[in-house]
């Protein structure tokens, strides 16, 4: 059968290692004038421009100028249930979650309006270059059939679950030991690597699951040990307070979920701010990943994430909207904040590694590194197109740029949708 073949000319960014390394040579990172071969929605080989190939003569080159291509932003936790009510005021988590988070996800029982919120998040996603996401679903399994749904029609990688909850939350909104550990199966059995879906088992966190929540889910992971289970962890200080209340037996909050079976490499805990030692010890022993949500810790008043000692710990790091306590779509605004944050604790943020961050960083974080984060050959063609020139403010700065990275630099900190300019997703512009 005749390919689907592209040809994209830009300057590209990739990454043979992570920026964040210690003793990362910033000199050996070059972002020049490429051309990328993609066919049927990989790519098959990166080229200098004046290379053709037989195959490829009748397909027109798309030439995207001194415009950078990257791979497309990894947003590593999201709930796209709680779209409608980002930027909700006042509020710290646990009242936040209360006032204006349960009351909304109680909606997504009703599928036609869980596929209009899918979408609508989706739609928001894309246009500002995320390309794939992880995803917190509702209790209802009508919500994780919304989201890979709608995901499926943009044929997009994604990840995403059945929140898990029965305590600690309004009665409609809770499920049960059973049903959570069935529905979760089924669904699972459904969607997990479904095209490009990946199923994540999801409890919530560990004050609206029961001791035998945990357990059965733990029990889930452990027969289904090649999907990623995703949680939350330490992310405001009340909150770790109620865990010890409510789990008096176990050492810290992470040990909530290693004795019920939820601490292994295929973990991915969102926030992770307040921990302690024991607890990134363990992470590191087993190689788990901690996703950072700057705009959702300032906004919400969670706190700061310790870039500087995570990122020479051996656990995997990924970049995170988490809309709605996030306060942006935006990758770009995300990696904005995630730059002040590591100011605020005395740490330098490289552009490199925050973009690294929000592609590969996620990507590994998701284990899904082997299909999408980069732009290298085999890899997905899920491609972010940046004008790093998108408005008079930024471009007045741009222009005195010295290198690729002063270059860019203003984009991160000042750019938004409007710095987008085309989307890729399994070479497909969206
Ligand atoms: N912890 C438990 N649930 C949530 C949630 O929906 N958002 C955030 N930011 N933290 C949580
Ligand atoms: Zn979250």
């Amino acid at each position: 059968m005749r390919k689907d073949r592209k040809v994209i000319d830009g300057r590209i960014l990739s990454f043979d290692t992570s920026p964040l390394n210690k003793d990362f040579d910033f000199l050996s990172l070059k972002v020049d004038k490429k051309r990328i071969f993609v066919a049927d929605g990989i790519i098959e080989s990166i080229e200098s421009v004046n290379i053709t190939k037989p195959e490829f003569e009748d397909i027109e080159v798309v030439d995207y100028g001194d415009h950078l291509i990257s791979a497309g932003f990894v947003d590593a936790h999201v709930h796209y249930p709680q779209t409608a009510i980002i930027a909700s005021w006042g509020k710290r988590l646990i009242d936040w979650l209360n006032i204006y988070t349960f009351p909304e996800e109680m909606r997504f029982k009703n599928l036609q309006y869980a596929s209009e919120i899918a979408d609508r998040y989706i739609e928001f996603s894309l246009s500002n270059g995320t390309t794939t996401m992880a995803s917190y679903c509702t209790i209802h399994p009508e919500s994780v059939d919304a989201f890979f749904e709608s995901a499926a029609t943009k044929n997009m990688c994604v990840v995403g679950g059945k929140t898990c909850m029965d305590r600690n939350a309004p009665d409609d909104l809770c499920d049960t030991v059973q049903s959570a550990y069935d529905d979760s199966k089924t669904l699972l059995q459904k969607w997990h690597k479904k095209g490009r879906a990946h199923y994540a088992i999801t409890p919530r966190f560990s004050p609206t699951s029961t001791p035998d929540q945990l357990s059965a889910l733990g029990s889930l992971w452990s027969e289904h040990p090649d999907c990623v289970m995703q949680t939350h962890l330490s992310e405001q200080t009340d909150e770790v307070d109620w865990v010890r209340k409510l789990f008096p037996n176990t050492r810290d909050y992470l040990d909530t979920y290693e004795t019920f079976g939820l601490l292994g490499e295929r973990g991915v805990y969102g926030h992770a701010i307040h921990l302690e030692a024991r607890e990134i010890d363990r992470l590191s022993e087993v190689g788990a990943s901690l996703i950072h949500c700057p705009t959702s810790n300032a906004f919400i008043g969670s706190g700061l994430f310790d870039m500087k000692t995570l990122s020479t710990r051996s656990v995997k790091i990924g970049l995170a909207t988490d809309i709605g306590g996030g306060s942006s779509f935006s990758m770009l605004r995300t990696m904005a904040c995630a730059y002040e944050v590591a100011q605020l604790r005395g740490f330098v943020l490289h552009p490199a590694q925050l973009m690294w961050l929000a592609t590969q960083g996620s990507a590994k974080a998701l284990h899904l590194d082997d299909q999408i984060g980069n732009i290298a050959p085999g890899l997905a063609a899920d491609f972010v197109v940046l004008d790093l020139s998108s408005t008079p403010e930024i471009s007045q700065r741009s222009v005195r740029a010295n290198d690729i990275w002063e270059e860019l630099f203003p984009t991160i900190m000042m750019g938004d949708d409007r710095a987008i300019v085309a989307t890729y997703v399994s070479g497909k512009k969206i």
